[in-house]
């Protein structure tokens, strides 16, 4: 018999003594004991965090200059048509660059949710349907497009122009002076932006504590980690099949899935995921096979070359990172689900009609009882930092620029 089901069974026999002395004798029990198999999908969900590496489409990724002149323009509102949006009303530093809304609202409301931005340089594709294969191209958008910004060439280079610091930062990145009427201004500002983004991960958590020590063979720190954690661990890299698409350290395999989320848009609209992204990616002059990648290898751009719009990819969007969950409700791509327990319980309760449909093979509703999902939950809230994120340190001006 489990401490899990000895409480009930005590309490039906109203056995008060007994229960307080088996809840001692309980706490730090009913942890499971992983099997070989599960230690090693465990670890697989670490190190972290993941080092740095430069991106090579991107020539003033790492750039002093740039990050400064990038740090500045995310909080830019004069950037936007009306002056009043910036990139920062949607992705606030205290929401792990989240908005809390269901869908996100510029100029006018959209149809999808802001997703968090912390650790974003680690995605393989950009966007919750993967229009973009790059960060800079996928900062650019928000600056022109007419729902979020409505920004033009000539309104960002005269907020360049109108602060020294902005204008010697992106002499210092670019060798130039910002010129309303080169072709290379916005891509350039979007790569300035670009390279301050890489800079904003999120530090260890309570998770990868407790993977390390594993891994260690440190009993004592891995001991610290909740019951509750361990035991949703263990439904995750096991009969939920997470693991299988939120994989890895970034929990996130980078690719797309159908897990039954609805893809109308009120009033009668559709959202194509995928397969509407791969379109627009291709169409997009700032693609990786486009003039502006910064790769002379091109190695980074192989992926884009041979993708191609299938039937499949409609209704499919990108499998989101799991860490920092807690900073960034409502989930989904169309914001839908408010909390980490509505997000359980759809799991739980899948629709297999509509599954079997257009989604996922693997995806079975996982009948989990109060006590599971409530496990699961506990796991998915570990993959965030214990303490409150401190705001982001402002990068110093560079020297030439005092
Ligand atoms: C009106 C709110 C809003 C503003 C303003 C905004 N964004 Fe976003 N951002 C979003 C939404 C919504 C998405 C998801 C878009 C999609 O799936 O097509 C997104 C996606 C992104 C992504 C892709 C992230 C990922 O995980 O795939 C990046 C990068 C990004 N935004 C950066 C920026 C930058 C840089 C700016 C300022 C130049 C900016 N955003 C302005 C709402 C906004
Ligand atoms: C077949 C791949 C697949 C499997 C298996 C899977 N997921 Fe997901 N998950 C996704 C996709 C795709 C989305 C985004 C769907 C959307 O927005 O329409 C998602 C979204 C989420 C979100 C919302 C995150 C956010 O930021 O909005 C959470 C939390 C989540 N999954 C947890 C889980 C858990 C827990 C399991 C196991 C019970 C699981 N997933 C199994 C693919 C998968």
């Amino acid at each position: 018999m489990t401490c899990r089901s000895i409480e009930p069974l005590l309490k039906r026999l109203g056995l008060a003594a007994l229960l307080a002395l088996a809840a001692t004798a309980c706490a730090g029990a009913d942890k499971p004991e992983f099997t070989a198999a599960e230690l090693s999908r465990i670890a697989a969900h670490g190190p972290w965090p993941l080092p740095w590496m430069a991106d090579p489409g991107n020539r003033v990724s790492g750039n002093a200059s740039a990050i400064r002149l990038g740090y500045a323009l995310f909080f830019e509102p004069r950037l936007s048509a009306n002056r009043r949006v910036a990139c920062a009303s949607c992705h606030d530093p205290a929401r792990g660059f989240q908005d809390g809304r269901t869908v996100a609202r510029g100029l006018v409301t959209g149809t999808r949710n802001t997703p968090g931005l912390l650790n974003v340089r680690h995605q393989r594709w950009f966007g919750w349907d993967g229009g973009h294969d790059n960060l800079w191209s996928a900062s650019l958008r928000p600056i022109l497009d007419p729902r979020e910004m409505g920004g033009k060439a000539s309104r960002v280079a005269r907020v360049l122009r109108s602060k020294s610091t902005l204008d010697c930062h992106y002499a210092g990145a670019f060798g130039k002076r910002p010129d309303a009427g080169d072709p290379e201004l916005l891509v350039n500002v979007a790569k300035a932006i670009a390279a301050w983004q890489e800079t904003r991960g999120s530090p260890a958590t309570p998770f990868d504590e407790f993977r390390d020590a594993l891994q260690r063979g440190d009993a004592q720190t891995a001991a610290a980690y909740p019951a509750a954690a361990q035991r949703g661990l263990r439904i995750f890299v096991g009969r939920g099949q997470c693991a299988t698409c939120h994989a890895g350290p970034l929990f996130s395999n980078g690719e797309f899935g159908d897990i039954g989320m609805p893809f109308f848009i009120k009033p009668n609209g559709v959202d194509p995921g995928r397969q509407g992204g791969i379109k627009r990616l291709l169409a997009n002059p700032y693609n990786l096979l486009g003039a502006y990648n910064d790769d002379a290898t091109r190695n980074n751009a192989t992926g884009t070359k041979f993708l191609r719009p299938e039937h499949r990819n409609f209704g499919e969007f990108k499998v989101p990172s799991l860490r920092n969950l807690t900073l960034t409700a409502p989930y989904m791509h169309n914001g839908s689900l408010a909390t980490l327990r509505e997000v359980v319980r759809h799991y739980s309760e899948l629709d297999e009609d509509r599954l079997h449909a257009d989604g996922e093979r693997i995806l079975k509703p996982l009948h989990l009882s109060e006590e599971e999902s409530s496990d699961l939950v506990a796991f998915l809230e570990s993959l965030s930092p214990a303490a409150p994120l401190p705001a982001p340190v402002v990068p110093p001006i560079v020297a030439a620029c005092r």
